[in-house]
């Protein structure tokens, strides 16, 4: 490939092999080289448009399919489904008579570290009394089975798949925190980039997402192979719900097709695969990748052959970017915490050049690096400063100091070879010239936060990833993918309207469009946040915090209504009645506090409280004529508390005869421990295993949030032992909570840590 070769390096050339040319056969062969440039140039832009168009065609003929299979009627259950949209779990093969007391061992993933805990879980059915019991921890846990279902219920009965599935839809959110590099547009018109373990190829055209899904744990880097349809993309290492380790790898995929091509490195990773990079000048065969260990090995790979070629410690400090010279595929540059590497490779050597400050500040960071067209390396730092490295070598041939203030996080040289740079403070992105004057600057919006990605896109587009997780497209102007940026667990739907609300630990609310998947808007409020739930009337929302504090929306203006506090601990659910009249905030406090709510949700007084659980309370459910409500506790209690509209003005009845509630009729299925849902929990649960149910609104389905990143379906009632289940990835840590729209067509999960929501197609 000779793009890029500079005409000075062809005159160089002509002169060696004759030294006789003259002045102006000189001319003559120097215009001649510039019009074979120009010629080749004009080639290498029609195939790579060729290669769009085509690209594109295959992404319309791949959607046109999927339409066409979702009209016909049980057609979506057809085989011809991309086989990695969706991940069906096989349904459990251990069909037990009865689910007897069994040891086994689970292991709990929380924060990345790993505990082991012995449990025991058992249920036992009584015909005549009338309930199963299950045990959690040692703990027995009462359900009583509804007379209706008395006299036919058996433990043994079989339980069928639920006949439909789901399909990831969307993806709110992009990792922008601690990721960079990780945006780019492909030749099919989509931005990719990844969140959780999903990565997202994103037509911001026509406002669609595929999704790639190969990945079984968060992806911390990616990379385009200079074919423009090639990715490679690296993940961490996890762990499988049955305990094992899922090692860190690099899957190496097709954009168009979302066919995996290689998976590299499985077992040679040990920590977490954070830089990939493809090579540019020889086709593209090298790939070379960072592990995230102590060493932070460097390795360099032929990917088609899945084979490696070479390695080497790469620093003892972290290590944030590794590219290949645009010219050379033996040269790699390294740079991250106080260093800058050239790299040349050998056979299978890689000898090591340390970049040298000199006179220069040196930086605690080189943030990134990109290539200039003459091949010098382009290197912003976290001190503001850009250093161009001359090209081969290991020396600063030229200083922008105080191109921006506070860390370039991103350098970006365009296709007519001028540059933008980004800022983190500064959130500046600034345009500068081939001899890196600037050129013009624009500040992102505060709300998107610092810069850290930057990609070109068609035409006068640019986009810019933030670590607030927006993409913004300059000039568009759209605030496409807003996101929670902590611990994320509040969410409810809409009642008539394709609508939800999330709230997290970041104090932000926002309220979705799952059509249009922007936030209607979004509120920041003064504390943590923990649950949220809609009036029946659908006119304003309650939002639960982490500090007993709970406070009143008006949907659409996002006016704050009412605020009321109930102790200093968290409010796990906030939940109005079915008929509008009463809320329940249920808190770490063990308590359940109700509210008469008048005036449409605007007036709230206080009429009562639940007592009785010895922890804190977990789940609640009202009973459909508002009458009676259901909560699980955190040490596995279920306890009913009824009579509301005769309770006394400091406390609730708790309903202790059994005949009464256990023909209720609940509104909502959100307790994890209930007769109807207890089939959810998997072999040797101990009960921190689900974090929430949710049942559909037909009736007919159930679906859990695990604490594994998975996301369950189950057909309603559950009320069987181990109940087979369709599975889906795409979150990387717990799964927080889950909804059905208010008309089934979807249903939406949150993620704890990797705080991203998923809505999927239910079909
Ligand atoms: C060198 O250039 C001269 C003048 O253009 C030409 O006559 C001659 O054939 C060239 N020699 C070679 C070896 O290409
Ligand atoms: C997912 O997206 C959210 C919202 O944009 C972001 O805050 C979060 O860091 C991302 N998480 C992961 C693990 O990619
Ligand atoms: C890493 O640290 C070890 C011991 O502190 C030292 O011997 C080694 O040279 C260091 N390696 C690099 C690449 O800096
Ligand atoms: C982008 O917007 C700015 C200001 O609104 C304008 O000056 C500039 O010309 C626009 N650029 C393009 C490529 O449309």
């Amino acid at each position: 490939k000779m793009r890029g070769i500079k005409a000075e390096d062809w005159r160089g050339t002509a002169h060696i092999h004759n030294d006789t040319v003259s002045a102006s056969s000189n001319m003559d062969m120097e215009d001649r080289v510039s019009h074979l440039e120009q010629r080749l140039q004009l080639q290498e832009d029609e195939i790579q448009l060729l290669k769009s168009a085509l690209a594109d065609a295959l992404r319309r003929l791949g959607y046109c399919e999927e339409q066409s299979m979702v009209m016909q009627p049980g057609g979506v259950h057809a085989a011809g489904r991309r086989p990695l949209a969706t991940t069906a779990s096989a349904p459990p093969t251990k069909g037990k008579k009865s689910m007897s007391t069994e040891r086994l061992t689970l292991v709990r993933r929380e924060m990345g570290a790993e505990s082991r805990s012995r449990t025991t879980s058992s249920s036992s059915s009584s015909g005549e009394d009338g309930y199963v019991r299950m045990f959690l921890r040692g703990r027995p846990v009462t359900m009583h089975i509804p007379d209706q279902q008395r006299e036919s219920y058996s433990l043994d009965h079989k339980v069928a798949l639920p006949d439909r599935k789901l399909k990831l839809q969307w993806v709110y959110g992009y990792r922008g925190r601690d990721c960079r590099s990780n945006l780019y547009l492909l030749p099919t018109g989509e931005i990719v980039y990844f969140n959780a373990s999903v990565v997202v190829l994103y037509n911001t055209e026509e406002q669609q997402q595929r999704h790639y899904l190969g990945h079984n744990d968060d992806v911390k880097c990616l990379s385009v192979h200079p074919d423009m349809v090639t990715i490679a993309t690296g993940q961490v290492a996890g762990n499988s719900k049955d305990g094992k380790l899922l090692a860190p790898h690099v899957r190496v995929w097709d954009s168009v097709s979302l066919n995996t091509l290689h998976v590299i490195g499985m077992g040679v990773f040990d920590r977490a695969v954070t830089c990939v990079a493809f090579s540019k000048s020889n086709g593209g065969t090298f790939l070379c990748a960072v592990d995230d260990a102590n060493d932070h090995i460097l390795s360099v790979w032929n990917w088609q052959k899945e084979k490696q070629l070479a390695d080497v410690k790469c620093s003892n400090d972290s290590v944030l970017a590794a590219v290949f010279h645009p010219m050379d595929a033996n040269l790699i540059v390294t740079c991250g915490k106080s260093h800058i590497n050239f790299w040349t490779m050998e056979g299978n050597t890689l000898t090591k050049r340390q970049g040298l400050f000199e006179k220069h500040e040196k930086p605690k960071y080189v943030l990134c690096v990109a290539f200039a067209e003459n091949g010098d390396a382009i290197t912003g730092d976290s001190s503001g400063n850009i250093y161009i490295w001359a090209k081969g070598g290991n020396r600063i041939s030229q200083v922008v100091s105080g191109a921006h203030e506070g860390g370039i996080f991103s350098v970006c040289v365009l296709k007519d070879g001028t540059m933008v740079s980004g800022g983190g403070k500064d959130r500046k992105v600034v345009l500068w010239d081939h001899d890196y004057r600037k050129q013009a600057e624009m500040e992102v919006g505060e709300s998107f936060g610092p810069v850290r990605a930057l990609s070109e896109g068609k035409a006068g587009e640019l986009f810019v990833g933030t670590t607030k997780n927006s993409h913004d497209v300059l000039n568009k102007t759209c605030n496409m993918l807003q996101g929670h940026t902590d611990e994320l667990w509040g969410l409810d739907v809409h009642p008539s309207m394709e609508q939800f609300v999330t709230c997290s630990q970041d104090k932000q609310v926002h309220l979705w469009d799952t059509n249009s998947h922007q936030p209607l808007w979004s509120k920041t409020i003064e504390d943590p946040g923990r649950s949220a739930g809609f009036h029946p009337s659908g006119t304003v929302l309650a939002v639960g915090t982490m500090t007993g504090r709970w406070l009143v929306l008006d949907t659409d203006t996002r006016d704050l209504v009412s605020m009321h506090t109930d102790g200093n601990e968290i409010i796990s659910n906030v939940k109005y009645s079915p008929d509008g009249n009463f809320l329940a905030v249920a808190s770490h406090d063990n308590f359940v506090y109700i509210y008469a709510v008048t005036e449409n949700g605007r007036k709230y007084s206080r009429v009562g409280k639940c007592t009785g659980h010895s922890s804190f309370v977990t789940h609640l459910d009202w009973s459909t004529d508002s009458q009676y409500l259901v909560t699980n506790s955190g040490d596995y209690e279920i306890l009913f508390c009824g009579d509301i509209l005769t309770w006394e003005a400091s406390s609730g009845k708790h309903v202790t005869n059994m005949d009464t509630v256990r023909n209720l009729e609940w509104a909502t299925h959100t307790c994890t421990l209930a007769f109807n849902t207890f089939g959810i929990w998997p072999d040797g649960a101990d009960g921190t295993d689900i974090n929430a149910v949710c049942r559909s609104h037909d009736g007919s389905l159930l679906a859990s949030a695990d604490d594994f990143g998975k996301v369950h379906l189950f057909s309603f009632p559950c009320s069987q032992p181990r109940a087979p289940s369709h599975e889906y990835g795409g979150h990387s840590s717990h799964v927080t909570n889950v909804a059905f729209l208010h008309d089934d067509s979807h249903l939406i999960s949150t993620g704890g840590k990797d705080t991203s929501i998923l809505q999927w197609v239910v079909a």
